[in-house]
This record gives structure tokens, C-alpha cells and sequence, in this order.
């Protein structure tokens, strides 16, 4: 997921969206230089100040983290202030098949409005959890993952087209994961 942040040349600003507990920010970190500049952004209030605590600690960061802003609340706020955009590379964890289409499209919008040019959009997938829950999901459900689905299969799409779409599976996670990475 972070390979876009290496292939940016730097100073680069990078947007990481739904943190969790960390995994991926430890990578960005370790990746970034000192002159690049994070934002995280992460809704659960209690996930971001135990992540911002557990990177405190870390001696590998504690230079790095002057760089790094942490901001609590959804993502579409931020995103929709532009405050500190256009960024070169969006880092997404989000789980849109918890999401309505609606809401999905908003966020994807925001992505595209707010990535610099030549920028980078990441984000990861479980492979095969969509086509799973479409399968096997209650009626009303399977129409909303359905809807889910059309929507990021529309912005892939519109990817393809106006700049690129590259995908790469990784077995080494379990489930394994399909990373997807979109440039407009
Ligand atoms: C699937 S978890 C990702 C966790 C982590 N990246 C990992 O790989 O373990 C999704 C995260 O997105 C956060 N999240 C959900 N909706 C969000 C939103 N609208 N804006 C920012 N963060 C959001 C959740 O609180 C959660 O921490």
C-alpha cells in the first residue's frame, strides 16, 4: 500500500483514512522522509489518541511524528474544508461495504477532488468479500453491497480511462487482499 509514497518524488503529502490501530500508518512512517508531511484521519476518537500514544513511544518516529497530523472526526469533513490538500498519495482503509452506495460516491468524489496531480489513490480490498456478501447477504443488504460495488467499480473504471488502474493481489494476508491503486 505504501508504494506510491516511494514512487512520489519527495516532499510528498500523504492523506492516511480510517487508521485503526495502526498497521499501515507504521509503514507510511517508516517510509517517509522528514520533509513529507501526514495527515491522518480517523472518526473513532479512542483508536486515534491510543494510536497517537502507541506512536509517541516509538523512538523510530519521534522525529517524524512533528510532520504528522492527527485529525479526529469523517474524513468528508476534512476533505470537504481543503484544508492541507491537494495530496499526493490517499492511503484508504475504509470499509465501504458498510457504507451506503451514496455515502461511497461522496467519499470517492472527495478522494478525487483532493489528490494533486499525478496523485495516487490506495485502497485494499479482502478478495472476494464483496462477490461473498452479495452472494449470501439478506435481500435488501445485497442491493446496497450491489450498489457499493457499482460505485468503486465505476471509479476503477474511470481510472482506467483517464490515467491508470493497477492492482496487486497479497497472499501474505489473511483473508488475502486485492490492493488497488488509482491515478486520474
Ligand atoms: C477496517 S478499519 C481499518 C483498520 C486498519 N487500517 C487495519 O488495516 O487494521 C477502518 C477504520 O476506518 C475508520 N473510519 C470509518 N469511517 C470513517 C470515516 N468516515 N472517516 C475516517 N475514518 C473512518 C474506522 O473507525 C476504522 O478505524
Amino acid at each position: 500500500m505504501t508504494a506510491p509514497i516511494r514512487e512520489a518524488s519527495p516532499p510528498r503529502k500523504i492523506l492516511e483514512v480510517g487508521p485503526g490501530t495502526g498497521p499501515f500508518t507504521r509503514e507510511i512512517l517508516s517510509v517517509m522522509r522528514r520533509e513529507d508531511e501526514l495527515v491522518v484521519s480517523e472518526i473513532n476518537a479512542k483508536l486515534l489518541s491510543q494510536l497517537q500514544k502507541s506512536l509517541q513511544k516509538d523512538e523510530r518516529f519521534s522525529l517524524k511524528l512533528a510532520n504528522v497530523k492527527f485529525v479526529e472526526g469523517p474524513v468528508q469533513d476534512l476533505l470537504r474544508s481543503g484544508e492541507r490538500g491537494p495530496y499526493d498519495v490517499i492511503i484508504c482503509s475504509l470499509p465501504f461495504l458498510n457504507f451506503t452506495p451514496e455515502m461511497t460516491d461522496e467519499i470517492m468524489t472527495l478522494f478525487h477532488q483532493s489528490l494533486a496531480p499525478e496523485g495516487t489513490l490506495a485502497f485494499f480490498e479482502y478478495a472476494g468479500l464483496r462477490e461473498w456478501a452479495v452472494t449470501f447477504t439478506l435481500p435488501n443488504n445485497k442491493k446496497r453491497v450491489k450498489g457499493v460495488e457499482d460505485v468503486i467499480s465505476s471509479w476503477k473504471n474511470r481510472a482506467a480511462k483517464e490515467g491508470s488502474l493497477r492492482k496487486e493481489l497479497t497472499l501474505a494476508n489473511f483473508p488475502p487482499a486485492n490492493s488497488y491503486f488509482l491515478k486520474f
